[in-house]
């Protein structure tokens, strides 16, 4: 392969540009051509498409967000505009893509390898959510961003000795609010994994106040099936104690991507670069047990996550009221 392109798509995660970096410089180390396709599928519907150098790259690595821009393509969700993709791509000489992206980009992917361009999927997203890999690129800066939210939000909460509730992203997975809250040391984790009415809620709180908690901090993931504004009113009812929301939003999306997204982002990248230039067939990058792997693109897609429920239990023992 001669020449190949990489694109960021869906929601942004740090580390992203530390994969793209990545891409472009192990593939001109491999003497291909690589190219940039802006804002995701797109841009690249549109054409936007430019050779990158190894200094287009330079000073990104430390950068949240993604350099190439990123959207969301309703378009590229009917078969003529993917035709259309994949068009543009042959039009350029591009045979294989690096898309960095969660699951709707992964789905994007599969359908342009039908129309005959290798796809080599990398994990990128704040939400964890792709089964098939233990970790997603930009998954532990958005921890690590909620943990210090958390950690501000436990002075003011515990001075006023009120009941916060944190609502944290993750689209339907529970993984932000769990490891968040864990380390965090949140009182009560509510995630769409494991059903919790609002009668345990308030009985867990109530519990925590009775043996002398002087506030309660409960982490809740925004696919947990309540609406966080209204707990907090059921809960000042049922506890007496004042209650507030905090929703950080696109603060969790952003930021210096940490240690461990940077060097995940460059290694599963420069993966994904091998496997293009050694000509083999779409691919989802992961890792697993700590080590990178690759399967089947469309494979990747049907693995069911597992959510750690032992995470779980251990800390609805630890917030207990005792
Ligand atoms: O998938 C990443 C994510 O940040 C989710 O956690 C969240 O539900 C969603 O994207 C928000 O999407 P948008 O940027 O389109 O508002």
């Amino acid at each position: 392969m001669k020449k190949i392109g990489v694109l960021t798509s869906g929601g942004d995660a740090p580390g992203m540009n530390a994969a793209v970096r990545a891409a472009v410089r192990c593939g001109i180390d491999k003497g291909m051509e690589v190219y940039g396709i802006k804002r995701g599928y797109e841009g690249l519907l549109d054409g936007e498409i430019t050779k990158m150098e190894w200094h287009s790259v330079g000073d990104i690595l430390q950068r949240g967000g993604t350099i190439l821009r990123t959207a969301r393509s309703p378009r590229f969700h009917e078969d003529n505009w993917i035709d259309h993709g994949a068009r543009i791509l042959g039009a350029f000489g591009i045979e294989g893509v690096v898309v960095i992206g969660g699951d709707g980009s992964f789905r994007g992917g599969v359908e342009l390898a039908k129309r005959g361009i290798t796809v080599m999927g990398v994990p990128g997203t704040i939400d964890n959510d792709l089964g098939y890999t233990d970790y997603t690129i930009g998954f532990d800066t958005a921890v690590n961003t909620i943990l210090g939210l958390i950690t501000n939000i436990r002075d003011t909460s515990s001075s006023h000795e009120r009941s916060t509730i944190i609502e944290v992203m993750g689209r339907h997975c529970g993984d932000l609010a769990l490891h968040s809250g864990i380390s965090g040391g949140a009182d009560v984790i509510l995630v769409p994994e494991v059903e919790c009415d609002i009668n345990e809620i308030c009985r867990r709180v109530l519990e925590g106040q009775a043996t002398g908690k002087g506030h309660s901090l409960i982490v809740m993931a925004e696919g947990f099936d309540m609406d966080s504004s209204e707990l907090a009113k059921t809960l000042e009812e049922m506890t007496g104690r004042e209650a507030r929301t905090v929703v950080p939003g696109y603060i969790q999306r952003g930021g210096s991507p940490t240690e461990k997204d940077r060097l995940i982002a460059t290694t599963t990248a420069a993966k994904a670069v091998d496997l293009l230039y050694d000509d083999e067939d779409s691919k989802a990058i992961g890792v697993f047990n700590g080590k990178v792997v690759a399967l089947d693109l469309q494979e990747a897609l049907e693995v069911k996550g597992e959510f750690n429920r032992d995470l779980y239990e251990l800390s609805n023992v630890l917030g207990k009221g005792r």
